[in-house]
């Protein structure tokens, strides 16, 4: 089966390879929006403007389940995505959820984009699940761009981290597919007893789940 995977950039290309790995007898066509990115401080029209013909055009080559690599398209316009596309979408979100399962301090870190950070989804999420927890959100709009032009400033990472340790956090939420890229310098910055998380495995296991109802 193909299976198309979307980001804005690299970022996705991450999560494309992890599921290359554990789904060798599929086909991933990766595609990307480089010359729009950085998504992470659009509005809902121009992502559905940008994203929506990509996604057709993924259809068109004969992908048959499309992957959503981007926490900012998943959290700013995934339910209209699902009306409009064809074929069953698996995406990536921020993983409030799970960092509430697993923080012991109750504090916990959100690494994302702007866009994501205001969206209603991700804001639900939050009330759904951390409403008794305290959540740092730092500004990372800077990050995606730096890592998508492999200039990145650890300086820069390295101060976030530390004010995520003053607020006490134990769990930082890689919640931007870029982030992936510096999860190893995240974690060697972070001390022991901060947990990093990000949702490539858990999304590689739901695209599966879906692959098994198709076949
Ligand atoms: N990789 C994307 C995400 O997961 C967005 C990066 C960007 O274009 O700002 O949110």
């Amino acid at each position: 089966m193909k299976i198309g995977v979307f980001d804005s950039g690299v970022g996705g290309l991450s999560v494309a390879n992890k599921i290359m790995e554990q789904l060798p007898e599929h086909e991933v066509v990766f595609v990307n929006d480089k010359d729009n990115m950085p998504y992470g401080n659009k509005t809902k029209e121009l992502l559905m403007e940008l994203v929506v013909p990509k996604l057709n055009k993924l259809i068109n080559d004969g992908c048959e389940v499309i992957v959503i690599a981007c926490n900012t398209v998943t959290t700013n316009i995934v339910n209209e995505l699902r009306k409009e596309i064809k074929v069953p979408i698996v995406a990536v979100e921020p993983m409030v959820k799970t960092a509430t399962e697993i923080t012991k301090t109750g504090n916990f870190t959100i690494c994302a984009t702007p866009s994501t950070l205001k969206s209603p989804r991700y804001q639900k999420l939050l009330k759904e699940f951390a409403s008794n927890n305290i959540v740092f959100q730092p500004d990372c709009s800077k990050w995606s761009f730096m890592i998508e032009s492999d200039q990145i400033d650890k300086k820069e990472i390295k101060k976030i981290i530390e004010e995520s340790k003053m607020n006490n956090s134990d769990v930082i939420v890689l919640a931007c597919t870029h982030y992936h890229w510096i999860e190893d310098m995240i974690k060697e910055l972070a001390s022991n007893e901060v947990t990093v998380i990000q949702p490539e495995q858990p999304l590689v296991d739901q695209l599966k789940r879906v692959i098994s109802q198709l076949t």
